[in-house]
């Protein structure tokens, strides 16, 4: 049996979880203990400073409780997994460094985990059915990747955006209709009343000529209908009345994109399997778009519950359990990172 204990501080959430595998290889979460920073909602957006105080004043009495909830203590743990890369540089410092005095003290190794490569794996925590080859769709407030999955730790990346991240476009115009930060959920909600006919924003990329030798037959960009939504919000002499019908319009728009893209991508490389990650997949317009696209395809599609789809420790852990698995092992030079690539990247 193997525990281990993940820990995951790359942006606003402060979390930690503990894992068991069993002797048959068996996934069990034994714990997750997540805090959200709701201070950030009064700014607009995460403020780093912000973000890394408030990691290091949580980080100690959440991991007590992810061990408490989990009935383990630092004698039985076997692993530490920590996000170290990307993020928010001092944000992330707070769970390597934390990570890396746990390892002094107590002998236990540490394993570095890439945050995507989390997201990744976030849905076997709740289907232990999937299994690579599949194609993933990974939509946070950072990052749009499309990534072709042979393997566990095999990554090719066949998209990703050329802009602004699919969550982040969701927060801007959440943000130009006067929604709370994070917007993507209040985006959402509201969209639900919209009229999809009101507002009909162009799908950005989706050219049916472009060629799959072409990067733009896979990428994406949403810098452009975040301005069209922008001067959308800016023309209407009643934003009260049209912003569920701009809120349909936009999310309509993106949503249709990525289903577009990733069916592209699962045929490209003829999967029959898709994996969606990150907040964005908390959206069940997406989800249900993805599916209908795919259908036609035959492909089925599994997207974890929200609680798993937004950054938390659980999927650390699992990305970290397949990394400790292989015998990789943190030096205690282990530093943090803004941005690297995926490890397994081809
Ligand atoms: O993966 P995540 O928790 O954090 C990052 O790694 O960035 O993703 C957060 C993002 C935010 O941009 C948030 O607005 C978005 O996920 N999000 C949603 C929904 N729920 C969260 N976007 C659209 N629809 C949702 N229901
Ligand atoms: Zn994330």
């Amino acid at each position: 049996m193997t525990l281990v204990l993940g820990i995951e501080t790359s942006c606003d959430e402060t979390s930690a979880a503990v894992l068991q595998q069993t002797a048959g290889g068996e996934v069990v979460t034994r714990s997750l203990v997540i805090l959200s920073q709701d201070i950030h909602r009064v700014f607009g957006g995460v403020v780093p400073e912000i973000a890394s105080r408030a990691h290091l004043t949580a980080l100690v009495p959440v991991v007590r409780q992810a061990l408490h909830e989990a009935g383990a203590s630092t004698d039985t743990i076997d692993a530490i997994a920590v996000t170290y890369t990307p993020g928010l540089v001092g944000a992330l410092l707070v769970g390597v460094n934390y990570a890396k005095g746990l390892s002094l003290s107590t002998g236990i190794p540490v394993v570095p985990v890439h945050h995507m490569e989390g997201h990744l794996f976030a849905v076997t925590l709740e289907d232990a059915n999937v299994e690579p080859p599949f194609t993933a769709l990974l939509v946070s407030g950072g990052h749009t990747l499309l990534v072709d999955v042979p393997t566990w730790g095999t990554y090719e990346i066949l998209g990703s955006t050329r802009d602004d991240a699919a969550g982040e476009a969701f927060d801007k115009v959440a943000k130009l209709l006067g929604l709370p930060y994070p917007g993507g959920r209040h985006v959402e909600t509201l969209a639900q009343t919209g009229d999809p006919t009101r507002f009909v924003f162009s799908r950005p990329m989706v050219h049916r000529n472009t060629p799959p030798t072409d990067a733009a037959y896979f990428d994406v960009s949403f810098s452009g209908l975040k301005t069209a939504v922008l001067n959308a919000v800016r023309k209407s002499d009643d934003l009260e009345r049209d912003k569920a019908h701009i809120a349909r319009g936009f999310q309509d728009a993106l949503v249709d994109t990525l289903a577009e893209k990733t069916y592209r991508a699962a045929r490209a490389r003829n999967r029959h399997q898709v994996v969606l990650g990150g907040g964005v997949a908390c959206n069940q317009t997406l989800t249900r778009a993805v599916r209908a696209r795919l259908e036609s395809f035959g492909a089925s599609v599994s997207a974890p519950t929200p609680r798993l789809a937004t950054d938390n420790a659980a999927m650390i852990a699992r990305a970290g359990l397949f990394r400790y698995n292989l015998g990789e092992r943190a030096p205690l030079d282990l530093s943090a990172y803004a941005s690297a690539p995926l490890p397994g990247q081809v």
